[in-house]
């Protein structure tokens, strides 16, 4: 069992390979009461209430699977379930899920009495190394992806690995691909170790080594910039066109997969921009391909652009993006012409 400290607004822990059952069980005795927000599989798969002690303290929360559940009217409903458990500032809330599931969650907590305490148990690989850790909490509205939301860290993250064996390889490589971000702007032995990991499977047997990598450089970079006023960026690494093609995709795409479209762009913008080397160009899609994660796309360039111009990383009417100069070096691309994005999608249309 390992730990990663995050210093934000407070100071939490990360807790890698640590059993959910005991997490329940402690964390529902030291409040008076808890509120569990989790999907009808994880709570009939694995059982929740049996964990929950005293059972009549708590309130169990269902939600749907993936990014649709990350809507005004589910949190709506949210609130209305908190305000009938009669939830107050000492009690606690704690999402038990994929990325959405986390997100939701730790807005709800946020925004609830102005803010309740929150613990997150991830159960998707994107959750464990990228959504439950660093304090982002929200949901998408028709504007944008993760437009509304609250910095408002978790008092702890609980990684319980054997939540991996029933992921799919699919969830399990959309993940992977916030993996290879983290290689490319900090961390790269994690590229290393992915070169030598050609499938799916290789990869699931050094995830634990990957998810504690990933989240030490989250951890570390959250820590010094909680509220992203400018080194967090480089985790948006593939996010503007990521989140542009998620959207566009009606949320249909998994984040990872838009993420890995996106990295590919990121890294070609940076070629034409700062003369980021080819063969880490190449890098960027072998890798991704590896895994099968998309390194492409088809989606018209018009409707991408207008979706960049509303994200959270352009400032006023002026596209940014995080580029790389080179391995762990990222860069902060500003003022980036429409011209110029137009032709560096020309090189990832399928
Ligand atoms: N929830 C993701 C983050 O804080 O970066």
């Amino acid at each position: 069992m390992r730990h990663i400290t995050v210093n934000a607004e407070h100071e939490y822990k990360v807790h890698i390979d640590e059993h959910f059952e005991g997490v329940l069980h402690d964390v529902s005795q030291s409040h008076s009461k808890v509120f569990i927000l989790t999907t009808q599989y994880l709570a009939d798969t694995y059982h929740i209430e049996k964990f929950l002690h005293p059972i009549d303290n708590a309130v169990i929360h269902i939600v749907s699977d993936g990014e649709h559940q990350k809507d005004i009217s589910v949190l709506e409903g949210i609130w209305q379930a908190m305000a009938q458990a009669g939830l107050t500032r000492s009690d606690a809330l704690v999402a038990i899920g994929g990325g959405a599931t986390t997100d939701l969650g730790g807005f709800a907590a946020a925004t609830w009495l102005r803010g309740i305490s929150w613990y997150a148990i991830p159960t998707t690989l994107a959750a464990m190394v990228d959504a439950s850790v660093g304090g982002k909490t929200g949901i998408n509205s028709h504007a944008g992806k993760n437009l509304i939301g609250s910095f408002h860290s978790p008092s702890g993250v609980f990684v319980d690995l054997r939540f991996l064996k029933t992921l799919s390889d699919r969830d399990f490589a959309a993940g992977l691909a916030e993996v290879i971000k983290v290689g490319f702007i900090q961390d790269e032995e994690i590229l290393n170790i992915l070169q030598s990991r050609n499938t799916v499977d290789s990869a699931r047997e050094v995830a634990e080594e990957l998810i504690f990598r990933s989240i030490s450089v989250k951890a570390d970079v959250v820590s010094q910039d909680f509220h992203e006023s400018k080194l967090r960026e480089i985790l948006n690494y593939g996010h503007t066109f990521g989140h542009a093609l998620e959207k566009y995709s009606h949320y249909e795409m998994r984040h990872g997969e838009a993420v890995a479209v996106g990295l590919v762009f990121a890294a070609e913008l940076s070629g034409k921009m700062i003369g980021l080397k080819d063969e880490i160009i190449d890098l960027h899609r072998s890798l991704l391909k590896q895994f099968g994660l998309p390194i492409s796309t088809n989606v018209p360039f018009g409707p991408l652009l207008e979706l960049m111009r509303s994200d959270k990383k352009s400032r006023g009417a002026m596209l940014r993006f995080i580029g790389l100069n080179s391995l762990e070096n990222p860069h902060w691309l500003e003022d980036v012409s429409a011209d110029l994005l137009q032709a560096t999608y020309e090189r990832i249309q399928a």
